[in-house]
This record gives structure tokens, sequence and C-alpha cells, in this order.
């Protein structure tokens, strides 16, 4: 078994499913005081065996996991939300950004929904855009949209990278790209199978978004402003082959890593506007 999907181990995850089977939250007071019946249990008992025999990570299993301290809807059409970068986010990108000062926020490849929605929340007097180029992940994005009531604010587009964005700018620029390389995305866990490929493999050697953002990504943002992305393990390809650039490698309380990021000013300057190529439709608005 692995665990990597939001939990880090079976105790966790087990109270998860059967807390999912029996209809109760972890903090429901009923928990303390039930007899779990005949249909109870082969529900609980059926829930674990997909997790064992088929290797499917719980939230898939529940339809639900956590990000910055916020419910999100998630099937396998999307990531299972984990990034690091929620701790930023919680903390309004503060001491790194100002947080009142930031008033738009797009954020690459958004998935679940899940930092766009974040971002919304700890920033209530930002609009954010959010892109994919899935559009599948896009309805599970739209559903935890309107879960949370954040429709007047978070803006859903279809897009590869920046290409739908026109001449958009914006304060801040988040991203959790793909970024797994061919080798590492070959010999990962079965439970990773479960997710999107598009989700987490980027090329040979992992970079194939990432160097997107760094050449583009200056073009969208505003004076002042800041690009953060999520690179994990892949910090060392990018530290070798973009060493050029002055990345402030960020440190995280709650653990995780590779997370790096760079002012405005810091970007290579524009190779031409509009991202990779494929111009895509807006998707929603
Ligand atoms: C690692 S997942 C991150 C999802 C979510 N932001 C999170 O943190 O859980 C990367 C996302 O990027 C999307 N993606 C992959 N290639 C893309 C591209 N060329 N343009 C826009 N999005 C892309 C995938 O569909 C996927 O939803």
């Amino acid at each position: 078994m692995f665990f990597g999907h939001g939990t880090d181990n079976a105790r966790d995850e087990s109270a998860a499913l059967v807390l999912h089977a029996l209809g109760l939250k972890h903090d429901d007071p009923r928990l303390y005081a039930r007899r779990v019946g005949v249909r109870g249990q082969q529900c609980a008992r059926q829930l674990i065996e997909r997790r064992i025999e088929a290797r499917i990570p719980a939230a898939y299993l529940t339809g639900q996991t956590w990000f910055a301290g916020l419910p999100f809807y998630v099937d396998s059409r999307v990531l299972i939300p984990r990034s690091p970068i929620a701790e930023l986010i919680e903390r309004g990108f503060a001491p790194w950004l100002d947080p009142g000062a930031i008033r738009r926020v797009l954020d690459v490849g958004t998935g679940s929904g899940c930092i766009a929605i974040a971002c919304a929340k700890a920033l209530p007097r930002a609009r954010v855009d959010a892109v994919d180029i899935s559009r599948a992940a896009l309805e599970v994005a739209a559903r935890n949209v309107r879960r949370h009531r954040l429709a007047r604010r978070v803006h859903l587009i279809h897009s590869d990278h920046f290409s739908a964005l026109g001449a958009e700018r914006y304060d801040l620029i988040v991203s959790n790209p793909p970024y797994v390389g061919a080798r590492e995305y070959a010999a990962l866990p079965p439970e990773y199978r479960h997710e999107p490929r598009l989700a987490l493999a980027a090329g040979r050697a992992g970079l194939d978004s990432v160097r997107v953002l760094l050449e583009h990504s200056r073009a969208h943002l505003r004076a002042g402003g800041a690009l953060i992305v999520e690179v994990g393990n892949t910090e060392r390809a990018v530290r070798r082959v973009f060493g050029e650039l002055p990345f402030l490698w960020l440190q995280f309380e709650r653990g995780g890593g590779g997370v790096f990021m760079l002012a405005t000013e810091q970007l290579p300057a524009v190779p031409g506007r509009g991202g990779a190529g494929r111009v895509r439709a807006e998707y929603t608005r």
C-alpha cells in the first residue's frame, strides 16, 4: 500500500473510509456512541477491500478531500489535492506578498480548483482565473466553485497554459503543474495510476510545463507581482536547467518542499505573448 494522497498512514485512511461508509463526519458526536449495523459493516468492508485490492486512493472512494482547511469534491478526473502551497495560501502569501495588495490571481493547471478556491477564500478582495487544459478537470472544478459559492470571483478557463488569456495580467501566478519525469512516472506506485496522466507526466525530464511557466509568466504579471510554482522532486532538474534564475525555494512548517518563487522582475524577458500555441476557448466566465 502507498499513502501519498492526503494521508501518510493506514490508520487515517481506514478512519476516513469507515466514517464515509457509516455516513459520519470525523467530528460527529454520534461517533462515540454508535452501534454499527450489518449494512454499515458491509459497506466499510467493501470500501477497504477496494482500497487494498484495486489500490484506489481513499479520496476517490469517498469523493472528498480537504485542502487548506476546505472540503473538495474529487474523482479520478482530477489530481487529489495535496500541494504544500496550501500553507502559503492560508497565510495569504505573507510575508512574501502583501495579501491586501493581491487583486488578480491566476492558477495554472487548476485540476479540482483547490488552489484557486482556497486563494479566493484567503484573499476576499481578489479575483481568480483558473485554467486547465482538461475539460474533465474543469467540470470537477466547476462543481467545487459552486459548492463554495465563488462563481463571481473564480473564473474557470479552458486553456493550454496561458494561450486563452490574451493580455491579462495578474499580481500572482500560482501553479502546481505536472512535473513528473518519464522514468519517475513509470516507477510510481499503483495508486498514482488512478490519477490523470495529464496531471502528473511532463515529458522526459518533467520540465515541459515548468518551462512554459518560466518563459511566459512575465508577460502575464504586473510589476511587483510573483510566480509561485510547485515542482516537487523535480527541484534538482529545475536548479540545473534554469540555473541562471534566482529562485527562492520556500520552506514549509507542515512538511513538503520543491516550491519556488520568482518576482516579476526576476523572470526572463518575454519571448512573445500567448503561451504554448494552441489557443483555447474560454470554458466558463
Ligand atoms: C498536478 S495537477 C494540479 C491540480 C491542482 N492545481 C492541485 O494542486 O491539486 C496539474 C494540472 O495541470 C493540468 N495541465 C496539464 N497540462 C496543462 C496545460 N498544458 N495547460 C493547462 N493545464 C494543464 C492538468 O490537467 C492538471 O489538472
